[in-house]
């Protein structure tokens, strides 16, 4: 096939659990794009994946890839993002980077489309960000609320899957599931750790039958870099920089979807009704919240979808300011790789 007239697009990391997704949405979206070139590690070269209906083969990483291109999606490790997204916005690119490499730098924006989508525009190193899957999941959300209430204070736990630690979580509670599945385990202490052995992959305990309070790196007093990420993330996007914010991230034997218990504090008095009208009518918000019926937003409905879904909203009982939400979104879609499409999407616009 020809390509079109559009801007030529690279996906970096389009092997990996985010990059798959993206490739999903890239063959569903509204095809704006010329050339889209695959790219992943050496180990990936050669591969043919399946885009907009067509077998595209994926090449190595290298300068070289970047040649004629125009936005590049990176959807790969800190690391290498650190390193070669400078090297694409050298070469004229412009990177819209899934990775923590540069989300905290002061000039790069850190951009969720339906909250701050002005600030994609400025962007001195040639480098967008996109936020973490934990902060992406709920920001929707709480960028609408905070629009209208203000917001004054946060306090978040999340309830995370295992694909927000990549392919390799998913694998991990695939497996564990089957060393566990049809059996008597989770009934006397450490008889799943047994069972599951050193197989726990990227995560600190068996996740399978089991919650672990645990995400990312330890960071000073305790703090996940997780928890961090939320806080930093959050602070920036909504241009809150001394926002209170307390997190506590828990990994959860699901595949995919995160789910968050938030406990948002604004300016003045919330009524719930209004709050209710605020995130029905908000753009990529769904509001699920029917408890009388039993109709919440989960994880095993949410997965595969685009929006953020909110249910259980409630005021605080003790605080006439404060709501308290449930919400749950897609962390590889509108947590990941819907979100920097949007992003490239803009981009885009600007150029054509
Ligand atoms: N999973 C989530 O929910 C989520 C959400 C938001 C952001 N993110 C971020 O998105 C990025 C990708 O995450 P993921 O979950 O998709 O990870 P993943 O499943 O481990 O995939 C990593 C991708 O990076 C490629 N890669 C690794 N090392 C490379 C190298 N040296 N040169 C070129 N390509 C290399 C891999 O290619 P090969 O297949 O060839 O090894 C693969 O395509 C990470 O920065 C992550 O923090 C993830």
């Amino acid at each position: 096939m020809t390509a079109g007239p559009g801007p030529t697009l690279a996906v970096v990391g389009a092997t990996g659990a985010v990059g798959t997704v993206m490739l999903q949405i890239l063959s569903q979206h509204a095809d704006i794009w010329g050339e889209i070139r695959l790219v992943a590690s050496p180990r990936s070269a050669g591969r043919k994946l399946a885009v907009r209906g067509e077998e595209t083969e994926v090449v190595a990483l290298s300068e070289e890839v970047f040649d004629g291109v125009d936005i590049a999606m990176f959807d790969v490790p800190d690391e290498v993002a650190a390193h070669w997204a400078p090297i694409a916005a050298a070469r004229g690119v412009v990177v819209v980077d899934n990775s923590a490499a540069f989300r905290m730098d002061p000039d790069v924006p850190l951009v969720v489309p339906e909250v701050n989508a002005h600030t994609a525009r400025v962007r001195p190193r040639g480098i967008i960000a996109n936020p973490n899957c934990t902060t992406l999941s709920m920001i929707v959300a709480l960028g609408a609320l905070h629009a209208e209430f203000g917001l004054r204070e946060l306090v978040v736990s999340s309830y995370q899957a295992v694909s927000g630690a990549g392919q390799a979580g998913v694998r991990t509670l695939r497996q564990q599931l089957s060393l566990v599945a049809g059996t008597e385990l989770g009934t006397s202490p450490g008889d799943v750790r047994r069972a599951v052995g050193d197989r726990t992959g990227p995560f600190p305990e068996p996740v399978a039958l089991n919650v672990v309070p645990w995400a990312g790196t330890l960071r000073e007093d305790g703090w996940s870099s997780e928890e961090m990420k939320v806080r930093d993330e959050s602070r920036k996007i909504l241009g809150l920089p001394r926002l209170p914010v307390a997190v506590t991230c828990v990994r959860v034997p699901v595949v995919t979807a995160h789910s968050l218990t938030v406990h948002a504090r604004f300016e003045d008095e919330v009524t719930v009704d209004r709050a209710r009208e605020i995130l029905a009518t908000a753009p990529g918000v769904v509001l699920c919240d029917d408890p009388a019926a039993g109709e919440f937003p989960t994880p095993a409905d949410v997965v595969g979808t685009d929006p953020t879904w909110v249910g259980r909203v409630r005021r605080a009982l003790d605080d006439p300011t404060a709501l308290e939400l449930f919400v749950c979104g897609d962390n590889l879609r509108k947590g990941a790789a819907l979100n920097t499409a949007q992003i490239a999407e803009l981009v885009a616009a600007e150029m054509s």
